[in-house]
């Protein structure tokens, strides 16, 4: 079976509101030109996944979040539930981007809290791993890859693996316009599969494994071609709808 294809947009903390609907809008309306065999997330900010969600409905596009909390509900001020984000239509989250663990605290303990949140209310996180520049060029990035793979997605069910999405990213490839080489993609893809591989065996061939890190319409095929690259996990890109359609049409 040929793995999924997807291009999922992380706005971030970008877009007023209006802005989100109009970008979804646009993403809908140039869908089409796109094969239909590539499936598009987008992520806006939680504060306008509703409307966005009433805006691509009737087209196969889905909403993600960026984050959950780490508890089912109760009085954890400022946070938002799993439960809430599948209430509104939300089919995927974000789990574990750089971002968050760089600049929120975010660790393996609380990851494996928000990925059993988001499995109890139906959603399929997309997973990020990847390594800092320090960490690369100290020759660590598998090592870091591993770690991360082994200290959440390791504490899965079969069940629960089966609709995974992981995201690699490397955290000197984000929104800095340095990306990572298709080689350099390949290797740690390739590597990331065989670590699934070895907890969840034939199953890990049906994961997918996207990249993100300066993905771009120019660069999106070259990625897209090698073998253990499913996608792409775009920033920047996916705040233009034109460039964010053109990456899908790197398949
Ligand atoms: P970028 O971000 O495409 O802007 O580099 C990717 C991401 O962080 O998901």
């Amino acid at each position: 079976m040929a793995r999924k294809k997807i291009v999922a947009g992380n706005w971030k903390m970008n877009t007023l509101p209006a802005e989100g609907v109009e970008l979804a809008k646009s993403v809908v309306a140039g869908r089409g030109e796109v094969c239909e065999c590539v499936n598009f997330i987008v992520c806006p900010p939680f504060t306008h996944l509703a409307q966005v969600i009433e805006q691509v409905k009737g087209s196969d596009i889905a909403v993600g979040a960026q984050d959950c909390a780490t508890e089912a509900k109760g009085a954890y001020t400022g946070e938002v539930a799993a439960s809430m984000i599948a209430a509104l239509g939300c089919k995927y989250v974000i789990l574990g981007h750089s971002e968050r663990r760089q600049y929120y605290g975010e660790t393996s303990e609380s990851l494996n809290k928000k990925m059993a949140q988001a499995y109890a209310n139906g959603l399929t996180p997309i997973y990020c791993v990847g390594e800092n520049l320090e960490e690369r060029e100290a020759g660590n990035h598998f090592a870091v890859c591993k770690a991360q793979i082994e200290e959440v997605v390791y504490n899965l069910t079969e069940e629960q693996f089966a609709s995974l999405v992981i995201a690699y990213e490397p955290v000197w490839a984000i929104g800095t316009g340095k990306t990572a080489t298709a080689e350099q993609a390949q290797e740690i893809h390739a590597y990331i599969r065989e670590v699934l591989r070895a907890k969840f065996g034939a199953a890990a061939e049906e994961c997918p494994i996207l990249y993100g890190g300066s993905c771009k319409p120019s660069n999106a095929a070259e990625i897209f071609a090698k073998e253990d690259v499913d996608g792409g996990l775009i920033g920047g890109a996916a705040l233009k709808a034109e460039d964010f359609l053109a990456i899908g049409k790197g398949f």
